[in-house]
């Protein structure tokens, strides 16, 4: 069985300009311990696909239709109590900036501790304990353990947030560009650190990155998403080394410089869709430079291009 399974999953958010579709017929699977990386523009789903899977929508968003399968539950039809024992232990979440959200006031060892005590019955000195481990777990020193916040470097404060994450053993993390605020070396010492997280524990992540270099390094899977949908989706050395959309393509012609990200999306001409009232057809098609007539009136169906990686273009074939 797969460990997280997302079937045709729709999240529309209801505001007064209309309902924003925000994500639209999006299907992936995770096997345990696999990584899949979620990339694309901003604002074509990546961040709400993540909160759909862990159940954390804010309350103009909703399900409006699909599956979120996890280890073959339906965890839609859970009660809220059930969700927050879920949240922690089954899923959890690295954010971008979650380093920011540390007290300032408190220890950062006691954060965790407080953490631990909300969602297992543990002693004070149970606790402690985890803490300790963990702290070791997340390559933190032991010497820190009477520091706050201030006194920790932007690196090992997200180490801290990932720890606290994985204080109660999840099976899925989800990290939300989780490093895209700290500098390239400690970006990569925290991708490393959850790579080995993830092999030391077997368990499963969805990483959300502008970076595709950080997807071909840190995943197994990508999916790259346009307007709230999945245009191309397979292994990540298939994508990456035979992308079949003409927008992975010109994803991956528009990163000469790994630390660019924000300019990378800048050098594809025009915008995105907006999502209450998105174009006929592909919702690439106004930007493509390959469309053709159909590609303006009929929306393309996912087609497969090799075993395991799927394309969602009338002509994905003709690419591969
Ligand atoms: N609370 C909300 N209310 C209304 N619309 C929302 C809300 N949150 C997100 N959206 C819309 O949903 C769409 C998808 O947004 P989302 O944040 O999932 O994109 P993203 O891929 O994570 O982008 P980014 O790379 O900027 O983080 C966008 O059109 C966005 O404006
Ligand atoms: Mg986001």
């Amino acid at each position: 069985m797969k460990l997280l399974e997302v079937r045709n999953l729709k999240t529309y958010f209801d505001t007064r300009e209309g309902v924003v579709r925000a994500v639209d017929d999006v299907s992936f699977s995770l096997e345990k311990g696999e990584a899949i990386g979620l990339v694309g523009e901003s604002g074509c789903g990546k961040t709400t696909t993540a909160l759909s899977v862990l159940q954390l929508l804010p309350k103009e968003g909703r399900i409006a239709g699909g599956e979120i399968l996890l280890n073959g539950e339906d965890f839609a039809a859970k009660s809220e109590e059930e969700l927050r024992k879920h949240r922690w232990r089954d899923v959890s979440i690295v954010f971008q900036g979650a380093m920011n959200a540390l007290n300032p006031v408190m220890k950062v060892s006691r954060q965790i501790a407080e953490a631990l005590l909300l969602h297992e019955e543990l002693t004070e000195e149970e606790a402690r304990r985890r803490v300790l481990a963990l702290f070791d777990l997340v390559e933190i020193s032991s010497s820190l353990v009477d520091c706050y916040p201030h006194e920790f470097s932007g690196g090992m404060r997200q180490r801290a947030m990932i720890a606290m994450a994985l204080a109660c053993g999840p099976k899925l993390i989800v990290g939300d560009e989780p490093t895209t605020a700290l500098d390239v070396m400690v970006q990569a010492q925290i991708l490393a650190l959850l790579g080995k997280l993830r092999r030391e524990f077997g368990m499963a992540m969805i990483l959300i990155t502008h970076d595709l270099s950080i997807v071909g390094a840190n995943c197994d899977q990508v999916a790259v998403m346009y307007g709230g949908k999945v245009a191309e989706i397979g292994p990540v050395g298939k994508v990456l080394r035979n992308p079949c959309h003409p927008y992975t393509q010109r994803l991956l012609k528009a990163f000469p410089d790994i630390r660019g990200e924000r300019e990378m999306v800048q050098s594809i001409p025009g915008f995105p869709p907006n999502l209450v009232t998105p174009p006929p057809g592909c919702r690439f098609s106004p930007r493509c430079d390959a469309a053709r007539e159909i590609c303006f009136s009929r929306e393309p169906a996912m087609r497969c291009v090799e075993p395991g990686h799927e394309a969602a273009c009338h002509f994905a074939e003709e690419r591969s």
